[in-house]
């Protein structure tokens, strides 16, 4: 796994978690936990990549991104349901100018885009 591209995933999450501080109930203690919890989830991912053969550093890159759909200002509940597939659609681009392959974009956000 690659050290300097986790921390650019971990700085893209962190800067989308930011944009969503004013949308109704963020707050920055939210933000951090979100922040937070994409970790916890992310060194479980982890673990269940190691043993079960997965790809570490995608699994650990679609585990980071999973809740990155929060920092849409979601309109109503339904919207709010599929934070998953707004987060894929963010991760696309930057995933593609990490220089993942479209395969390797594709799983990783069907696995963004599946986590809710
Ligand atoms: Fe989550």
């Amino acid at each position: 796994m690659r050290k300097e591209i986790i921390l650019k995933v971990e700085k893209f999450l962190w800067e989308n978690l930011v944009k969503g501080i004013n949308y109704k109930g963020n707050t920055q203690r939210s933000i951090e936990y979100r922040f937070e919890h994409s970790w916890r989830v992310a060194n479980i991912g982890r673990k269940i990549a190691q043993a079960e053969g997965f790809d570490e550093e995608k699994m650990v890159i679609a585990c980071l991104l999973h809740d990155l759909g929060y920092a849409v200002d979601f309109k109503d509940h339904d919207d709010h349901q599929c934070h998953g597939r707004y987060g894929a659609k963010i991760a696309r681009p930057f995933l593609l100018e990490l220089g993942y392959s479209r395969d390797d974009v594709e799983e990783i956000c069907y696995g963004i885009a599946h986590s809710c």
